[in-house]
């Protein structure tokens, strides 16, 4: 069979714009500018949105907000609202936020563990065994990310064999869907696909997320490379907001505003309004005072401009 045959003809798009995204801003974002960025992208259509994170403010101060945010915001039918929660202790401060699914965050490289959540992989699997656990008996649904799938700040290339061992972990404790994310960015098609397969021996094709950041600009390459292998899971960031704190010049993730055009030039369904999305973009820009770090959102204001 013809990889492109796998193609889906509709994709779900999870903007990580306001916890990925933001996490890694200096300066404080008000709750409210992170509520209104919320109702943008939900009024824009997106329909998976990643809130904020349950993490310890010394480590991550911009998400040291999360309840308020969480409190604050109008929520859509229809609408998944996610929050990170890396232990016991980030899982209980979350629940009386209601998230309907919550995030554990593993790597495949030990370094990189270290570094992020300050433990060994095998540890982490220790602390989200009980953070699932407990999220399944509430209803709350379990996504869990895979940092460093392709490459490690500290560690240089991951293998494969890496990724597969920790989709192996993570399925065991319960874990219902995985995101598989270039963290750094250095990924390029072939080594995402061996990254996806190797996710693939343990969890099906609609529990696979891509997690792509456009550190060497290769995210949407990527991301087609990962549609030809059926995925329809993915993890952009509007106006191409963000970095990990613990992943030292590794930029955001490739644009939502990207993302949604590539896909409807391919005749793929988002349900997004690209217009009402790069006016999300455009909004949290202004406030940050920058430009969307998205080559569509430039070309859409342009345009308009002209
Ligand atoms: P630790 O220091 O090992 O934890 O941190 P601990 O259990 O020893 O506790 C130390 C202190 O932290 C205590 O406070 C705890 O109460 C507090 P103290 O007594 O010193 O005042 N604490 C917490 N506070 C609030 N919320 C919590 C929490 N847990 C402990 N949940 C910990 C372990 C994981 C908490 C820490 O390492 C941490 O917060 N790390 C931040 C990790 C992070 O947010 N990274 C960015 C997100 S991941 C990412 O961006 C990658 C992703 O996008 C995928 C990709 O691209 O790769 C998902
Ligand atoms: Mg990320």
């Amino acid at each position: 069979m013809a990889l492109s045959s796998l193609i889906p003809s509709r994709v779900k798009l999870i903007d990580v714009g306001p916890r990925d995204g933001l996490q890694n801003e200096k300066t404080p974002v008000p709750a409210e500018v992170k509520i209104e960025l919320v109702h943008r992208l939900q009024d824009a259509g997106v329909k998976e949105i990643e809130v904020t994170s349950y993490v310890s403010p010394k480590w991550v101060p911009q998400m040291g907000d999360n309840v308020e945010v969480m409190a604050g915001i109008r929520r859509q039918p229809g609408v998944l609202y996610s929050v990170l929660t890396p232990n016991m202790k980030g899982f209980e401060s979350s629940v009386a936020s209601k998230p309907d699914e919550i995030v554990v965050f593993g790597a495949a490289s030990e370094a990189f563990s270290q570094k992020n959540i300050n433990c060994s992989i095998a540890e982490s699997i220790e602390r989200f065994a009980p953070v699932v656990e407990a999220a399944l008996a509430a209803g709350i649904k379990v996504r869990g990310a895979m940092s460093c799938t392709v490459g490690c700040p500290y560690e240089g290339e991951i293998a494969p064999a890496k990724v597969g061992e920790l989709a192996r972990l993570m399925k065991n404790i319960g874990v219902q869907r995985v995101d598989v994310a270039d963290t750094i960015g250095v990924g390029t098609p072939r080594k995402v696909q061996a990254a996806i397969e190797a996710t693939l021996q343990h969890f099906d094709i609609d529990a696979v997320s891509g997690h792509f950041h456009d550190t060497y600009g290769q995210a949407l390459s990527n991301t087609l490379a990962a549609l030809e292998m059926g995925v329809w899971n993915y993890q952009s960031s509007v106006a191409g907001l963000g970095g990990c704190p613990y992943a030292k010049g590794a930029t955001g993730n490739v644009s939502t505003e990207d993302v949604v055009y590539l896909l409807q030039g391919m005749g793929i369904d988002t349900g997004i309004d690209l217009d009402k999305l790069v006016d999300a973009g455009k909004f949290i820009s202004d406030f940050l005072g920058r430009k969307p770090n998205s080559r569509v959102a430039t070309a859409i204001l342009n345009k308009r401009a002209g």
